[in-house]
């Protein structure tokens, strides 16, 4: 993979941060996590996703085992990855902030582009993939992200593009394997306690394949994919045996759409608060949230 300079990239990014603009960056999309560029600017040969900075170099590292045990996983269970490679750069106020660097994908082959461009059927044999997938990954302890637009889709195969927030939970299950921090910081402290009690409740969504593909269906909604909806749900139940209903999905979407824009304006009044006493944000906000037009 092209060598990168991920203090030049930390750099642009943060000046976009700092200027609220990213008019200097080549963005190729954003999740409601991280957001995707392509680099370098001009002539880009990589995606890049920046995760927001760990408290020091140890926690980073911490993180990228959580990941590198996450790509085992899906080795283990044959699911296709797609190439990544993981930076530390180290800054000089301590902080350590952790790059994915991937190929640039055809975003045609996106499962989310893949599925408007088909022509409506009873089945598709990425939903199929997708389940089975699913099946052989969610475990007790690690949920799955099985959203369409997290995978690509060559006619044949399903590879996995977003490994950026890994959801893998401690015994417990009430935490995550990695300082949490790196992604609350982002939120005003009074909410923090509140929102990683949410999220960790949000994470466990996603560790049966039930969940996740549940979550995959409310995601089909929100993309206005409703005419796959049905095949979806058809194919999830009859190969995992279960009974996934139309209205549980419904549900879900219903909290993700009130649920998401309300955190970003949370976001955006923290980092009004922060920048207007001084101190520094640390992410780069998308405009709007998916949930939005
Ligand atoms: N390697 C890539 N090449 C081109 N586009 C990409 C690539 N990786 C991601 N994207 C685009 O960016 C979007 C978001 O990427 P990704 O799912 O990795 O981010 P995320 O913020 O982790 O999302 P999530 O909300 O699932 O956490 C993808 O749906 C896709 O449109
Ligand atoms: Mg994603």
């Amino acid at each position: 993979m092209t060598e990168i300079d991920f203090g030049e990239v930390e750099a642009v990014v943060a000046k976009a941060i700092r200027q609220r603009n990213t008019s200097e960056l080549r963005l190729l999309g954003h999740g409601e996590i991280s957001v995707v560029l392509a680099w370098p600017t001009d002539a880009p040969v990589a995606a890049v996703k920046r995760v927001p900075p760990f408290r020091d170099r140890a926690r980073a590292l911490q993180y990228v085992d959580v990941c590198d045990e996450f790509f085992e996983t899906l080795r283990g269970a044959k699911v296709g990855i797609w190439p990544t490679t993981l930076h530390i750069h180290e800054r000089s106020d301590g902080r350590a902030v952790v790059y994915h660097q991937q190929p640039i994908a055809n975003t045609t082959q996106l499962g989310s582009n893949v599925l408007r461009a088909a022509a409506s059927a009873d089945t598709h044999p990425l939903l199929d993939a997708i389940t089975d997938a699913a099946a052989r990954v969610c475990s007790r302890t690690l949920g799955f992200d099985c959203q369409l637009a997290n995978w690509l889709w060559d006619g044949s195969t399903a590879t996995q593009i977003d490994f950026t927030s890994p959801f893998a939970l401690t015994e417990s299950r009430n935490e995550l394997r990695y300082d949490s921090h790196a992604f609350l910081q982002e939120y005003p402290v009074v909410v923090r306690p509140y929102l990683k009690k949410e999220f960790t409740s949000l994470l466990r969504r996603f560790t049966t394949a039930e969940g996740a593909l549940g979550d995959m269906v409310a995601n089909m909604m929100k993309e206005g994919l409703d005419e796959w909806v049905d095949p979806a749900i058809r194919t999830i139940n009859s190969r995992l045996g279960v009974n996934l209903q139309r209205e549980k999905a419904q549900w879900m979407y219903d909290n993700d759409r009130k649920l998401l824009p309300t955190v970003l304006k949370v976001k955006k009044v923290q980092r009004w608060w922060l920048t207007h006493t001084g101190r520094r944000y640390e992410q780069l906000l998308p405009e709007k949230t998916t949930y939005e037009k």
